[in-house]
């Protein structure tokens, strides 16, 4: 199941130059939720490729896990005007596109603040849920989540980056 070409199924659609589909391995049971697409994100039509990519394949790399091994996507396929948070109605509408995505996985690594609450209803501080695991209801089978720090916060904030490095790390051996 995937949006129509032309979704129109929340306003994000207006400001839309290309929808940011998944990336990476379709049968990897690993995948990486990031929040929403930013601006390269939407001239480029892939996930992570601009400032936020480039740290998250920084980390992967140095901590052993190919980019190319995991699937990575985002709570909605749209980039939001000036890049801001997703609301909840924009998540809703494009939730069943994500569970789908996440059909075959075992681990769901959510990525900041907006994957916390869209896959989970998660609202507390990162400081305390970072690395907490827990399962979620993907289509009826449990499945692995762990919420972690987005790669944004990554950039100037050591302790988001050794939660984030805990997490790739925690995550090598189910790749
Ligand atoms: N930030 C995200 O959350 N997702 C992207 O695809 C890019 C930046």
């Amino acid at each position: 199941m995937r949006p129509e070409k032309d979704c129109q199924l929340c306003s994000l659609h207006v400001g839309r130059t290309i929808m940011v589909l998944p990336c990476g391995d379709p049968s990897s049971k690993v995948c990486f939720v990031g929040e929403a697409p930013g601006e390269k994100e939407d001239l480029s039509g892939t996930p992570f490729v601009g400032r936020s990519g480039k740290l998250l394949d920084k980390m992967l790399a140095e901590e052993g896990v190919e980019r190319s091994s995991i699937r990575i996507t985002n709570t909605v396929k749209c980039r939001p005007p000036g890049n801001r948070d997703p609301t909840q109605v924009e998540m809703d509408a494009c939730r069943p596109f994500l569970l789908a995505e996440l059909q075959d996985c075992e681990a769901v690594v959510a990525l900041g603040r907006s994957a916390c609450r869209s896959l989970a209803g998660l609202t507390a501080p990162m400081k305390e849920m970072a690395n907490k695991r827990m399962s979620i209801d993907v289509g009826g089978r449990e499945v692995l989540l762990i919420p972690t720090y987005h790669p944004a916060a990554c950039i100037y904030r050591k302790e988001a980056r050794e939660g984030l490095r805990e997490t790739i790390r925690s995550i090598r051996p189910l790749v």
